[in-house]
């Protein structure tokens, strides 16, 4: 345990502090007579211990002055943002940002402050939460100083979300930071402050003023968390899930009917979530995750004597993909594609997994998930989530010899990014024809052959069978 020996706080983590540039700012502090001091998200995450490379910054003055004599010192380009009163400067993997100390006011309409110049105090004042607020002194006489006047310590002892500020002002001012409040619940595992939740559910209706595209950069921090659950949770709980991605919200309940319910396939979707965060990083297998069973609610039924069923919500599921990422402005690329084709896949492999398997099944299925099928896999694998021993076990032996058959198959026939030997322009030359009906249907009866396994993946097997048929619709080679 460290001992920060201004203050007397333990936990210091004053190494961190000894990065060359806290020198260089201390000797400009002294050297102008400016107070300075670090604060924000640096100075939370020296206690939390996460890395971080940027540095804030404050300025009991002209930030933009005092960034420029660090400039000179350092021999480097430091970037002037005239019109936010900012400036930056990078050293070795640090950026550094300096901002004049200010107090904030805000009007009805805009997430933009009118600004004034303000003391360190004030400064604090405006901040999101008491764990942002934390500044740290870098003036000789005081250097490694905690200035804390909101216990933003305690409560980062406590895991506490909360905010300097009555949370109804600091939230209607600024919307986008009950997404952070979130976010942040999410990414540290923290817990919001009863009273922020309680304003969260009475400003919600601000977030109208966020632009999109901070909401789901916000959005995509909760999903990239270890467990983002939490997020989730605490965005269907105070009712922001349901004005940012209601498709979500929707997921919620369990209906019964004549004494049998199904599953709530909101908190199933969150389960299946958190395990997949389990085994990747990756932000769009993740979203895969979260969509995978969008359309329940739109093709839910109940059959007599059969219950609940879902018929084709993989395939509705996958066709509401494009309007879900045009709406939270998620990118309509290839990564689209990607979470489109996964949930419109996602039954396949634990069908596979419930049915005997046949090396045409493995097959369909391979060429059809090309390379992404091992994303796939790992899609499948995470919805599990029956509470019910024998069936667990039962599903993942059956999942085990799915994935040995895909290897076996793959192996043999290399079907991953896999196109039939015979291209529709060999056809056309073989036969001398133009592009049209026949050249489909040839073309469709060669791959339907190959996954069938009624024939060889190889170019002269398959050409032999396309003389074949071709004599059977009647045409002749050229
Ligand atoms: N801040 C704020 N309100 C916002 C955004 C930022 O009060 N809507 C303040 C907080 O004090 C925050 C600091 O500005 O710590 C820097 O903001 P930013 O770089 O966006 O966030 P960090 O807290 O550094 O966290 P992260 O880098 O994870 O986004």
């Amino acid at each position: 345990m460290q001992i920060n020996q201004q203050t007397g706080d333990t936990n210091f983590p004053l190494s961190k502090m000894e990065a060359p540039i806290f020198k260089v700012l201390a000797e400009t502090a002294e050297k102008t007579n400016t107070e300075i001091y670090v604060i924000g998200g640096f100075v939370r995450d020296l206690y939390l211990d996460r890395p971080s490379k940027d540095i804030d910054v404050v300025v009991l003055g002209n930030g933009i002055a005092f960034a420029e004599k660090v400039g000179q010192k350092l021999k480097t380009n430091v970037s002037v943002f005239k019109n936010f009163g900012t400036a930056m400067l990078k050293h070795s993997d640090l950026e550094v940002e300096f901002v004049g100390a200010r107090k904030e006011s805000y009007r009805a309409n805009s997430r933009k402050p009118i600004v004034e110049d303000g003391t360190l105090e004030d400064d604090q004042l405006r901040r999101d939460f008491t764990i942002n607020a934390l500044a740290i002194s870098l003036n000789p006489s005081s250097f490694g100083k905690v200035v804390d006047p909101f216990n933003g310590l305690e409560d980062l002892e406590d895991k506490l979300i909360r905010t300097p500020l009555d949370p109804v002002v600091t939230f209607s001012d600024d919307p986008l930071r009950m997404m952070r409040a979130i976010r942040f619940a999410s990414q540290l595992h923290f817990k919001i402050d009863q009273m922020a939740v309680d304003a969260i559910k009475s400003q919600k209706e601000r977030i109208k003023i966020v632009s999109k595209e901070r909401i789901s950069d916000e959005l995509n921090k909760i999903i990239l968390s270890k467990k983002p659950s939490i997020g989730f949770n605490y965005l269907f709980d105070t009712g922001l899930l349901e004005l940012i991605f209601p498709q979500m919200a929707k997921l919620y309940g369990v209906d019964v009917i004549k004494g049998r319910a199904h599953k709530d396939n909101f908190y199933h979707t969150l389960e299946v979530l958190d395990n997949i965060c389990e085994t990747t990083d990756d932000l769009w297998l993740r979203w895969a995750a979260i969509l995978h069973d969008i359309a329940k609610p739109a093709t839910k039924r109940f059959e007599e004597g059969h219950g609940w069923t879902f018929h084709g919500h993989e395939d509705r599921g996958a066709r509401m993909v494009p309007q879900i990422f045009a709406q939270l402005k998620l990118p309509l690329n290839e990564k689209m594609k990607f979470v489109q084709k996964l949930v419109l896949l996602h039954l396949r492999p634990i069908v596979l997994a419930q049915d005997i398997v046949t090396d045409s099944a493995v097959r369909r299925l391979l060429f059809e998930a090309g390379e992404d099928i091992d994303s796939l896999m790992l899609l499948c694998n995470a919805d599990i989530t029956t509470k019910n021993e024998y069936k667990i076990k039962k599903y993942r032996n059956n999942f085990e010899l799915v994935k040995q058959k895909l290897k076996d198959v793959e192996e043999r026939d290399q079907l991953r990014n896999w196109q039939p030997p015979i291209s529709g322009n060999d056809i056309m030359e073989t036969f001398g024809l133009s592009a049209g009906k026949e050249v489909g249907i040839l073309k469709n009866a060669i791959r339907e052959a190959i996954l069938e396994g009624d024939i060889p993946n190889s170019y002269k097997e398959a050409f032999d069978y396309m003389l074949q048929k071709a004599k059977e619709l009647g045409l002749n080679r050229v």
